[in-house]
């Protein structure tokens, strides 16, 4: 027994990471993915070891549908799940998506508070009970894998909560989630719901109880933690804690604390620790949104120790400062920095060690990039290296490229650019000036292309600390609807810009022509 158990309580040994970053993460604002990108992050949760990828809402768009569906059919180890409302034709819709998944599993979800009841549903309990059980009548009809949510579970009267669980499980549901909605939970009530749900379901024992906590007070890990402490054996959460508003639980951080305080929790996961910080990567590459530096476990400073008195402390003995290391969640030594003189042999072990596998045409045309760009950077760590992975991972057909670039800028000079860009293979130039230099390429580019599309996002960050080191640029582009984030990287940030243009221009083209 663990000191952390209540007494009755059995402390669960196997806790199911269930990951829903591709469903509530990536709808959220700035987090939007294509077919292909979802693709790559579902197949890097399976190698993390997630047991259950929530791959999307398959009745939200036609978009989504495909991506649910082709992500089933792909991944082999984890459970896939698809969302849908307490409906047949959410349930069908989603039932259609998953159903070539090796393990499909529907997860279906209404509100059960009073205040959703009342001012969204305008139902009453009684009616919102009776349309729960249907839907998970309905779902079971298909699989036999359904997990009901109680939306706003957090907020609802507990007896009716206990009520709605009891008849879901006697309906056919096999796990039934918990969510804090709206983050309002804290940890100490929390983990009391999960143990009156516990004592108060009377079949609970033939459900799974999963929790789903969102972060707006910051609570979600620890009200998540709190719940396995008292007998929730899902945790519902996402990479780098990306969701609705403040976002959800973090799966890095219920994985590390878990591994960490093992002398507390009696309990472990899947998850394959040292694959954490790809994946937060991947995920940061592929929407170009960064995590913030003090993120614990996958944040820049994560491990950095700047005290002298943590410094010395450290040389000393790991053991004064460090809970963790690095290492431990695939955050790479960069003893060994590659530069003009690596082949390659050491190009390509690099690569494997980051956790990625490339074809021999991939290969050969990132090591031609390394090659260039060692060419003007001394030293080339992992994150250039990745950087170059990425672009090669997502390429898409080069309708427009940059061929030449030449600005002029300074404090007392109008900004002034001249771009010559290839497009469909004719050679088109212009000039004009902007408000900066970065402001006189957009235009000059944006009337080359005669493109309608509105620029959304711009940000620039530096991908590693020297003087020499490249800017990376994301770009996100809007036309009609449709969505494309571009990326670029150099030495020089105009010319980072201007590479991160053209390639969301290039994407947006490709999208516009795919079913997306
Ligand atoms: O936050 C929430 O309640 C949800 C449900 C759909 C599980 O995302
Ligand atoms: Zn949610």
């Amino acid at each position: 027994m663990t000191v952390a158990l209540k007494k009755g309580v059995i402390m669960p040994e196997r806790i199911y990471i269930f990951d829903t970053t591709l469903r509530d993460g990536e709808q959220s604002p700035g987090y939007t993915m294509n077919t292909q990108e979802k693709i790559r992050v579902a197949k890097q949760l399976e190698a993390l070891g997630v047991d259950i990828i929530e791959a999307g809402f398959p009745i939200a768009s036609e978009g989504d549908f495909e991506a649910v569906r082709q992500i089933a059919s792909t991944i082999k180890n984890s459970e896939v799940a698809g969302l849908a409302r307490a409906n047949n034709e959410d349930i069908d819709r989603a039932w259609e998506a998953i159903k070539v998944a090796a393990k499909p599993r529907i997860h279906t979800f209404i509100s059960t508070s009073d205040i959703h009841l009342k001012y969204q549903f305008r139902k009453t309990r009684d009616e919102i009970l009776k349309i729960a059980v249907a839907a998970v009548k309905r779902a079971k009809s298909y699989t036999d894998n359904v997990e009901f949510s109680a939306m706003d579970a957090t907020r609802s009267d507990w007896d009716y909560l206990c009520k709605v669980f009891a008849e879901v499980i006697d309906a056919g549901a096999v796990i039934i989630n918990v969510p804090d909605t709206v983050g309002y939970a804290v940890p100490e009530e929390f983990g009391r719901l999960i143990k009156y749900i516990t004592e108060h379901v009377p079949n609970i024992s033939q459900a799974i109880i999963s929790v789903h906590c969102h972060n707006d007070l910051g609570l979600a890990v620890a009200n998540s933690i709190a719940a396995i402490q008292n007998g929730a054996r899902q945790i519902e959460c996402t990479i780098n804690g990306i969701g609705e508003r403040a976002g959800n639980a973090a799966l890095e951080e219920i994985a590390m604390i878990l591994k960490t305080r093992k002398d507390i929790f009696d309990a472990t996961t899947n998850i394959i620790t040292e694959k954490i910080y790809p994946t937060s990567r991947l995920i940061t590459s592929i929407t170009g949104v960064p995590v913030q530096p003090n993120k614990a476990i996958v944040g820049a400073n994560a491990f950095a120790h700047e005290s002298g008195i943590h410094q010395d402390g450290l040389l000393k003995s790991k053991l004064t400062y460090e809970i963790m290391t690095p290492e431990s969640v695939g955050i790479p030594k960069s003893s060994l920095i590659l530069g003009k003189h690596s082949g390659r042999h050491a190009f390509k072990d690099r690569i494997e060690s980051l956790g990625y596998s490339l074809t021999e045409k991939e290969l050969n045309s990132a090591f031609k990039r390394f090659k260039a760009l060692a060419d003007v950077k001394k030293n080339v760590y992992d994150e250039d290296i990745e950087m170059i992975i990425m672009d090669e991972l997502y390429k898409v057909p080069e309708k427009y490229k940059l061929i030449y670039l030449h600005v002029s800028c300074g404090n007392f000079t109008v900004p002034t650019a001249t771009v010559k860009l290839e497009i469909d293979g004719n050679i088109h130039q212009d000039v004009d000036v902007g408000d900066g230099p970065v402001d006189a390429t957009y235009k000059v580019i944006k009337r080359l292309v005669k493109t309608n599309s509105k620029l959304l996002k711009f940000s620039v960050n530096s991908i590693t600390k020297d003087m020499d080191a490249q800017g990376e640029v994301f770009v996100k582009l809007e036309e009609k609807g449709k969505i494309a984030i571009g990326k670029g990287a150099d030495t020089d940030i105009i010319v980072a810009s201007a590479k991160a243009y053209i390639n969301a221009l290039n994407r947006l083209e490709y999208i516009k022509h795919t079913k997306e």
